[in-house]
């Protein structure tokens, strides 16, 4: 059965997009090197589309299969039997109208993802949505601090980790940070994968291969899916 990992915030320009394609390239270019048979998908189910555009630019080169899925709730909501796949990246609207898509997902969603800015201005809506739709459809989810600028120094950093802290949430070790490199990739056609063989190419990629290991587990396996894990075991 296909893992399922979805990418949610419903605050905009978070990185839920942004992440969403780097992921899927690099567990697709670690993973998924038998062309015949790619175990990656990415789905975007954002009517507005940003993941379809940045996918047709990139083209061939793209390491995992794509799908434009926000019109298709019949497909959303068995993502887990798309028997083919080892795992399924799902980036989502970031809109509150589009909640019933988000719902639709998430009751699909292994883990879940959400991206959160180191800025006090996303903090609100990201709580929102964390307690509003995400922590109760019951899968496991954690806090991605992405975006974060080195040259703005520790004091953003470490204020977002506070108040990540003081609300208890789960959060990644690993922080993207803030490269021009990921901000020009979609306008460019590029993922992560393609990036030129530069040292500061190399340091962006790295964030994303870290993450990857961390979204997968140190076996490879992201964990199993909550409520897959208290069902009882066939004797
Ligand atoms: N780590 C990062 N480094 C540089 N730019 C980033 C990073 N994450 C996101 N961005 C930029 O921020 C903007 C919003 O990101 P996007 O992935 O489209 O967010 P969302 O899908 O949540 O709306 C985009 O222009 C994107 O290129
Ligand atoms: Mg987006």
């Amino acid at each position: 059965m296909a893992r399922v990992h979805v990418i949610a915030n419903q605050k905009g320009g978070v990185g839920k997009t942004t992440v969403t394609v780097n992921l899927a390239a690099v567990v697709a270019d670690t993973l998924g090197s038998n062309v015949d048979k790619p175990s990656v998908l990415g789905v975007s189910t954002d009517p507005q589309a940003s993941m379809l555009e940045w996918a047709e630019r990139v083209g061939d080169a793209l390491p995992f299969d794509f799908a434009q899925c926000h019109d298709d709730p019949g497909s959303l909501s068995k993502l887990r039997q798309f028997e083919q796949y080892d795992h399924i990246f799902v980036d989502t609207p970031g809109s509150l109208e589009d909640e019933a898509i988000l719902q639709t997902v998430l009751a699909q969603a292994d883990d879940v993802i959400v991206p959160l800015e180191p800025e006090p201005m996303s903090f609100s809506p990201a709580a929102r949505s964390i307690q509003r739709v995400i922590a109760p459809s019951g899968a496991r989810w954690r806090v991605l601090l992405n975006n974060w600028d080195p040259r703005d120094g520790e004091a953003d950093l470490a204020q977002t980790q506070g108040f990540v802290q003081a609300k208890g949430w789960p959060v990644f070790n690993t922080v993207i940070r803030h490269y021009k490199l990921h901000a020009r990739a979609s306008a460019e056609g590029v993922t992560v994968v393609q990036y030129a063989k530069n040292r500061v190419a190399l340091e962006a990629r790295q964030d994303f291969f870290r993450l990857a290991l961390e979204v997968l587990g140190s076996d490879g396996q992201a964990p199993r899916h909550a409520r897959e894990a208290d069902a009882p075991r066939e004797a």
